[in-house]
């Protein structure tokens, strides 16, 4: 079994594994509707279950889906309907039982080291759906929507982050080695990413540049991502911070610099960060970056029950 718990613990190999996967079930379901199984029902009989600390549309649904149309089941969690944290369960007896209940555990949690503890006492694969300093589902499934709508490898193209420096984009990050890919990286200066991931990038060989401007940045971008300045993790004066970043904006104007094709994607929720003409305009791939992850997710649940293909 395998733990998906960040972009840069799992091997380059297993990365393109889990994309090929995807590609090629994607492919294969042009007929199907949304909850029909695929014909090889890989996961017949498992059941995942998915914590949820913090609120979620898109990962949540995807998830639902990704397990139904591999055969198997589901159940969510919210953390006031269970003892841990409430009545003072303990992970470690929270986390064997899930192990003696369930095949797979997927959280989303606002403290890092739960991540951890769960993965020390767990015994089945543990993903990690969204924690304050990763979102590596997201980066994977992004990752997917960049090759398939440029025809590309992700290797050959200038990626651009513009915006917060938050979990999202230390994902990029580290997908930015796995990958071995350009990324340009445009911040406020007092929201440059942290100094424990720039200078783990670097010392690997990683292909980063960080600017304070957002122009400079996107100078002949291929993608540019963005994300919201304000995270669900962010205990800030949002007035304060947005401040920051009132040229950090992904509109018309700023995109003239890329190239004319630049594909722009956003995780969501969005914010006042991408304006609404880019937001829904041509250049955009945000319903098809959404979409996606039902497909990558569904190949990253294989890969940590060892039934790749
Ligand atoms: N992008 C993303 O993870 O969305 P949710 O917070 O809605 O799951
Ligand atoms: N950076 C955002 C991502 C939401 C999907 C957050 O953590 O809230």
């Amino acid at each position: 079994m395998n733990n998906f718990l960040d972009i840069k613990k799992v091997s380059k190999n297993s990365l393109r594994k889990i994309l090929d996967d995807a590609r090629g079930r994607k492919n294969k379901r042009t007929n199907f509707s949304t909850l029909d199984p695929d014909r090889d029902k890989p996961l017949s009989g498992k059941l995942l279950v998915q914590m949820y600390e913090k609120t979620s549309l898109r990962t949540r649904i995807s998830f639902y889906l990704a397990i139904r149309q591999l055969g198997g089941s589901t159940i969510t969690l919210r953390p006031d309907e269970i003892h841990l944290n409430k009545n003072g369960e303990s992970i470690s007896d929270t986390a064997m039982i899930l192990s003696n209940y369930a095949d797979i555990f997927m959280l989303r949690t606002n403290n890092e080291n739960k991540i951890s503890e769960f993965a020390k006492h767990i015994k089945i694969p543990i993903i990690n759906g969204l924690s304050p300093l990763s979102h590596p589902t997201q980066i994977l499934s992004d990752i997917f929507t960049i090759e398939e709508i440029k025809k590309k490898k992700i290797s050959s193209l200038n990626i651009s982050w513009v915006g917060d420096s938050n979990n999202v984009l230390n994902s990029l990050i580290e997908a930015s080695l796995k990958f071995s890919f350009v990324l340009k990286i445009g911040c406020p200066k007092k929201y440059n990413p942290p100094k424990k991931i720039v200078s783990w990038a670097k010392k690997n060989k990683g292909k980063i540049f960080i600017y304070n401007s957002a122009k400079k940045a996107v100078i002949n971008a291929d993608v540019i991502l963005t994300d919201k300045v304000i995270s669900l993790n962010d205990k800030v004066n949002v007035k304060k911070k947005k401040s920051f970043f009132k040229n950090f904006k992904i509109d018309n104007k700023l995109i003239k610099f890329a190239k004319k094709n630049v594909l722009i994607l956003h995780c969501l929720p969005r914010g006042d960060e991408i304006s609404n003409e880019i937001f829904n305009g041509r250049n955009s791939g945000v319903w098809q970056q959404a979409s996606n992850r039902i497909h990558v997710q569904k190949s990253i649940l294989l890969y940590c029950l060892n039934k790749l293909r």
